[in-house]
């Protein structure tokens, strides 16, 4: 009985790390991305609230490019070219349910959240301004 039980909390485990994997992400937008047009007014609208000058949530900021490409606490939260394993990916859609971004209003749509992959996949260009 004691080994039955053993191979159901593996299987509950596996399942568990299989649902948070990249498999669950939205796919990335298929069209080229334009910092400007697409990702700053989303983080100006959604993000810098909370990761800006005055306010800057574990150390994280968006609102300016040196300071956004050093990331958080946590380090970058973004790595050019690997969108589903960004931290900040990884946040907005929710891959850990305790920590959603942003973590109040509306969680951010499939379609927002395949802007920024591709935007990250295409490079994270963030132009100077
Ligand atoms: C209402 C405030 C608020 C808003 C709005 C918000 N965040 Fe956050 N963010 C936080 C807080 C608080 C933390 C720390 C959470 C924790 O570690 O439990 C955090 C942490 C993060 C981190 C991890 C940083 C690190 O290095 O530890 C990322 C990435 C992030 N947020 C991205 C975003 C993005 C992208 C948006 C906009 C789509 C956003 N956040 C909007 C409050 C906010």
């Amino acid at each position: 009985m004691s080994g039955q039980r053993r191979w159901m909390a593996l299987l509950a485990i596996g399942g568990l790390a299989f649902c948070a994997g990249a498999a669950d992400l939205p796919p990335p937008a298929k069209r080229k991305v334009d910092f400007a047009k697409d990702i700053r007014p989303l983080f100006q609208k959604r993000c810098v609230r909370c990761h800006g000058a005055e306010t800057a949530e574990n150390g994280l900021r968006l609102d300016e490019r040196s300071a956004a490409l050093n990331g958080g606490d946590a380090g970058p939260a973004w790595e050019a070219g690997e969108s589903a394993d960004s931290l900040l990916i990884h946040m907005v859609a929710g891959v850990d349910p305790d920590v959603l971004m942003p973590p109040d209003g509306e969680k951010l749509t499939g379609e927002q959240i395949g802007l920024l992959r591709a935007w990250i996949d295409q490079g994270a260009e963030w132009p100077e301004e």
